[in-house]
């Protein structure tokens, strides 16, 4: 059976995408190395928050399938690489799927195919690794045999207002005819593509487009920092400059930058300028601020303990919200994580609150949950709001009888202190 599309990797990414692809009618089918993955979509099971059980019945009824059979993506016209771009150890990029996930498609390239990465990476991936992989494995040449193009992805996970259809679309390709496939692939299900001038454009305004957050999340934090330290409400400051109408952009301090993305892309782009002899100071100074914020939000904690005659070896410390954004399920590289860790090593008794993250290990060990709200705050001597999700609205403090650190920003009242 031929089809439209193949996806490899159905994540947060390669899902949205090929429940796009089927809502615009093309025949798609996914490709992915986990059997839970597989097994789950054709069951009709999302694994990813924003695309709920019922979207993947709607794909299945329009022909979507799963499959762990690596030859699969050869009878697609078009192949999209969605594959994770971690970190490996010493924090250096790790390609290791892209790496895998170019191979498999290199053993069932056919001759006027387009393979598109849309994995985050540095500039020179479609180039430097993808090419050499897809060409050598199938003794076919980019450009002349097949086309090869990169399309970051701009998924916002949570965010009702932009989804893939809507978000213009950065599309790039390695010839001019590369592009234009891409882009008539693109333009089926995207309402808006930006063509950029070669794929180590579209790499790096990826990149540029997660520091910049980062670096502004960093400046945000530092000032915060500066204005514990001498008494300076960050909150109202914020306030003041956020209602600038021109030239200022507004971020929020916090307990650290979280997800796979903003925390990560730096990372990428700061190794590979290193490989090539250029230094990044922006970012190492971004990295070490936003480093700190943990540790300065447990020193908080356990000061506020003090206050209140708790010491932090005799206290139970509930965190509310643990993902690394609000109303998402997703946790992963949550600052909640060193949070946690440090309150331990205080000797607190450390539990969370959060309704969509149904578990959250520290180390390898499940951290105690704790269901209800109102348990969770009964229940301890300090709550820390680590994350604004909307059931913790203004009326939270009011209904706590411990104290409470809100590093949001959010919460007013007499047992309040905020970051
Ligand atoms: N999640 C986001 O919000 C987001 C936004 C923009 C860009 N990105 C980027 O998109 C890429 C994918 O991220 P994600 O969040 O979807 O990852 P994910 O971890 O949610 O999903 C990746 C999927 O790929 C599968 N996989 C791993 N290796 C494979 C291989 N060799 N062949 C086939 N399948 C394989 C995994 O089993 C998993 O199901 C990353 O580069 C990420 O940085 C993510």
């Amino acid at each position: 059976m031929t089809a439209d599309l193949a996806v490899i990797g159905l994540g947060h990414v390669g899902l949205p995408l090929a429940r796009a692809a089927c809502a615009a009618g093309l025949t798609t089918v996914g490709y992915d190395v986990s059997d839970a993955v597989v097994t789950g979509l054709n069951g009709g099971r999302s694994h990813v928050g924003g695309v709920a059980d019922a979207a993947v019945a709607a794909m299945r009824v329009a022909g979507f399938h799963a499959t762990s059979d690596p030859s699969a993506p050869g009878l697609a016209d078009t192949v999209v690489i969605c594959v994770p771009t971690g970190l490996g150890a010493g924090g250096t990029p790790d390609l290791t799927a892209v790496r895998a996930a170019a191979r498999t498609v290199a053993r069932c390239l056919r001759p006027g195919m387009l393979v598109v990465l849309e994995s985050t990476s540095y500039p020179g991936t479609t180039e430097e690794v993808v090419r050499p992989l897809l060409e050598n494995g199938s003794g076919l040449r980019a450009g002349a045999d097949f086309h090869l193009a990169y399309s970051p992805e701009r998924i916002d996970p949570g965010n009702r207002r932009f989804g893939l259809h809507n978000t213009p679309k950065v599309v790039s390709g390695c010839t001019p005819l590369c592009v234009k496939h891409a882009v008539a692939f693109y333009g089926r299900f995207v309402r808006t593509l930006v063509v950029s001038r070669g794929t180590r454009e579209a790499e790096m305004a990826k990149l540029l487009e997660n520091t910049y957050r980062y670096v502004n999340i960093a400046l945000v934090d530092e000032v915060a920092l500066y204005c514990d330290r001498t008494g300076i409400d960050i909150w109202d400051v914020l306030h003041c400059a956020g209602t600038k109408p021109f030239g200022f952009a507004p971020f929020r301090p916090g307990a650290g930058v979280g997800g796979h993305c903003i925390p990560v892309d730096p990372r990428y782009l700061a190794a590979k300028a290193e490989a090539e002899g250029f230094s990044f100071r922006m970012l190492a100074a971004a990295h070490e601020v936003v480093s700190r914020m943990p540790a300065h939000v447990v020193g908080r904690a356990v000061g506020l303990l003090d206050e209140a005659g708790k010491p932090p070896e005799a206290a139970s410390v509930v965190l509310l919200g643990v993902a690394y954004k609000p109303d998402v399920a997703d946790a992963r590289e949550s600052p909640a994580e060193p949070v946690a860790r440090g309150l331990r090593a205080q000797g607190a008794t450390v539990r969370y609150h959060d309704p969509y993250v149904r578990e959250f290990t520290l180390d390898g060990v499940p951290l105690a949950r704790v269901e209800s709200l109102r348990d969770a705050l009964a229940g301890a001597d300090l709550a820390i709001l680590l994350q604004d999700h909307s059931c913790y609205d203004t009326t939270t403090p009011t209904r706590a009888e411990c104290i409470l650190l809100d590093t949001r920003g959010k919460a007013s009242g007499p047992r309040v202190t905020l970051l």
